[in-house]
């Protein structure tokens, strides 16, 4: 049987706008564990914003230093925490292969494609593969299944974060009574 102390880290992956970050902190705050963003992490190793990474050195580096990035977090230990992947950390079958080496639970929040458009229009200075509607749709539609993969998914179209976090942590507790 597995206890509490067992679960480790749960992952988040979807797309962009899918609101993993947002549903990942409101999700660690639900189970009073830590959150980490795997953005942030490469931000803060790289000494420079996202967008910066793939102007000045391209998506291939942006991608290693990413894996680098989910390597070091995914090897802190097995202690419980929410962990919000980037959109296409969970696409790369190397990663994936490491998630599940890692026993890591795996949720897909899954958005509607207008939705997304919608919630990253604002941001997409931020998301250099947000910038044109066209590519966006179609890495849409290329990504579904790997996302697929994953353990448990829910729908965040049109939901508010709080009911997310507190289905999402529902489930995570029953994944701890198995
Ligand atoms: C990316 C998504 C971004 C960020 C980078 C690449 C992607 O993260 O990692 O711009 O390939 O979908 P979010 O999903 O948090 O926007």
């Amino acid at each position: 049987m597995t206890s509490p102390a067992q679960i480790g880290p749960i992952l988040l992956v979807g797309f962009m706008g899918a609101g993993k970050t947002s549903v990942g902190a409101a999700l660690a705050s639900e189970l009073g564990c830590g959150f980490v963003d795997l953005d942030a992490v490469v931000e803060q190793s790289a000494g420079q914003p996202v967008a910066a990474i793939f102007g000045a050195e391209g998506e291939q580096r942006f991608r290693q230093l990413e894996s680098e990035a989910l390597d070091e977090v995914l090897s802190i230990g097995t202690r419980r925490r929410v962990i919000a992947l980037g959109g296409g950390t969970y696409v790369q079958l190397e990663n994936r292969h490491r998630i599940a080496r890692s026993g890591a639970l795996v949720v897909f929040l899954e958005v509607a494609l207008e939705e997304a458009m919608r919630r990253v229009r604002n941001f997409s200075g931020k998301r250099p593969l947000a910038a044109s509607q066209e590519a966006f749709a179609k890495l849409f539609e290329e990504r579904r299944s790997a996302y697929e993969q994953a353990h448990f998914r829910t729908d965040t179209t049109n939901k508010p974060v709080i009911t997310i976090a507190k289905e999402l942590a529902a489930w995570v507790r029953e994944q701890e009574r198995r």
